[in-house]
């Protein structure tokens, strides 16, 4: 058996990872003809809407609206659903800050659902005993390009009339059976921030097939003004919004960015899928599973691994991996967001318990460790594995060989011989 790298073998990686640019002339042409236009609003200029179009029309959508972030585009989906302070919104625990940010701003209340242990997404059964007389809609975050099981998730949410959020920002083009996410709910959330599959900087998309919600959602988006053509706006202010305006600099840059996103997650999907086959034999490795029907465009490889079995703790299985060269880490977020400070000591707001002990919050709201035990197991056994289109398939060969590598000498100790 080949000694380890990190006991002075040679590497299973024998040359550095597939890289590629960005950003290029495709972007730069776009930027000068917005540049060129005189205006960089949204409403004067063709850069956001056609962005907003070109998006709604690649993943069958009726509306889009652009924002500044995927936060922001979850606060719009919470604002324009006219969710009330104190209603709940149940969400997933493994996510980014950014799927609670507009729920708290509108001092509704997160309610976090464990998740499937090897799709890392929530699930029907997982969100039912969530369900209180104050839940008010559901937020489906799809992880890591891996597309929830949005059709018992949809049946649920309709027996108990709750409206579907979904979190799309790790999951550009995921899809069940020819249908792409974002499209299953009554919104979509997008984020183009900058180490998502396409980028302008900083960005975001709303999208919604609903056509009593579009001008509800580009208002909320909007300072709730009412965009009128040619004309001033209407300032009839009913209710509070912020404004996410998206600028014609970064619409021009998505724009561009959005003729390169069928390619992206292609090769994604194709790289993630190839992990899963080359490492699905392995004792005491689990691969990212995709529910059946369902496309990843895989944001970054997850596995889980059972020490017991590898006979390796995983931080050091991890630094045997990295010793070979592999692009692998060790979990992902530090715990469950209802660990983070914000949910233990229940204070969004400095010096208060606001809105988790609002006049209109159901009462005994508490976020405590072990509420989700599956997610906090996810976090405890992850190790990720960097995915990139530009990874080729030599990167994918030698990523493969590395794990097995590792896997093979371990388990060897423990009298379990892995072929190959
Ligand atoms: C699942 C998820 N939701 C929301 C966000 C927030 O997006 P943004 O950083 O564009 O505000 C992110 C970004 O990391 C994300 O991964």
């Amino acid at each position: 058996m080949e000694k380890l790298a990190i006991d002075g073998g040679p590497k299973a990686k024998k040359h550095p990872y597939g890289w590629g640019p960005r950003f290029g002339a495709e972007e730069m042409k776009e930027l000068k003809e917005a540049l060129d236009q005189q205006s960089l609003f949204y409403y004067r200029g063709t850069k956001v809407n056609r962005m907003c179009a070109t998006f709604a029309r690649m993943i069958g959508a009726k509306h889009c609206t652009a924002v500044t972030s995927g936060t922001a585009a979850l606060h719009v989906a919470v604002g324009a659903l006219g969710i009330k302070p104190g209603q709940e919104v149940i969400t997933a625990p493994i996510t980014d800050f950014g799927s609670v940010i507009g729920i708290l701003y509108q001092n509704a209340i997160p309610v976090f659902a464990d998740l499937d242990g090897h799709t890392y997404n929530m699930t029907a059964e997982t969100i039912a005993p969530k369900i209180t007389r104050k839940t008010a809609a559901i937020m489906v975050v799809h992880l890591a390009g891996n597309p929830a099981d949005m059709r018992p998730i949809m049946r649920l949410a309709r027996k108990h009339k709750l409206a579907v959020i979904e979190d799309c920002a790790q999951s550009y083009l995921a899809e069940i059976r020819g249908k792409y996410i974002g499209t299953f709910g009554d919104i979509g959330c997008f984020s183009l921030n900058d180490f998502k599959h396409i980028s302008c900087g900083d960005g975001g998309m709303v999208v919604t097939n609903r056509k009593d919600l579009a001008p509800v959602i580009a208002m909320f988006a909007d300072k709730n003004y009412r965009r009128t053509p040619g004309g001033s706006p209407l300032r009839e202010i009913a209710a509070l919004a912020p404004n996410y305006r998206m600028s014609e600099l970064s619409g021009a840059v998505g724009l561009a960015q959005l003729r390169k996103l069928k390619r992206i997650c292609r090769r994604r999907n194709k790289v993630g899928d190839a992990y899963t086959r080359g490492i699905a034999d392995i004792p005491g490795l689990d691969p990212h599973k995709v529910i059946p029907g369902g496309t990843c465009t895989y944001w970054f490889y997850m596995m889980r691994m059972d020490a017991k079995i590898l006979g390796v703790a995983r931080e050091a299985f991890v630094a045997a991996l990295q010793a070979e060269g592999l692009a692998a880490s060790a979990g992902y977020i530090p715990a469950p967001l209802y660990e983070w400070e914000i949910f233990r000591k229940r204070s969004a707001y400095p010096g208060t318990h606001f809105p988790f002990d609002g006049a209109f919050a159901r009462k005994g709201i508490l976020y405590r460790k072990g509420d989700c035990p599956v997610a906090e197991a996810i976090l405890d056994t992850a190790v990720r594995i960097q995915v990139n289109e530009h990874h080729t398939a030599a990167d994918v060969k030698e990523t493969i060989k590395g794990v097995r590598k590792v896997a093979a000498h371990y388990l060897a100790k423990k009298g379990i011989e892995l072929e190959g």
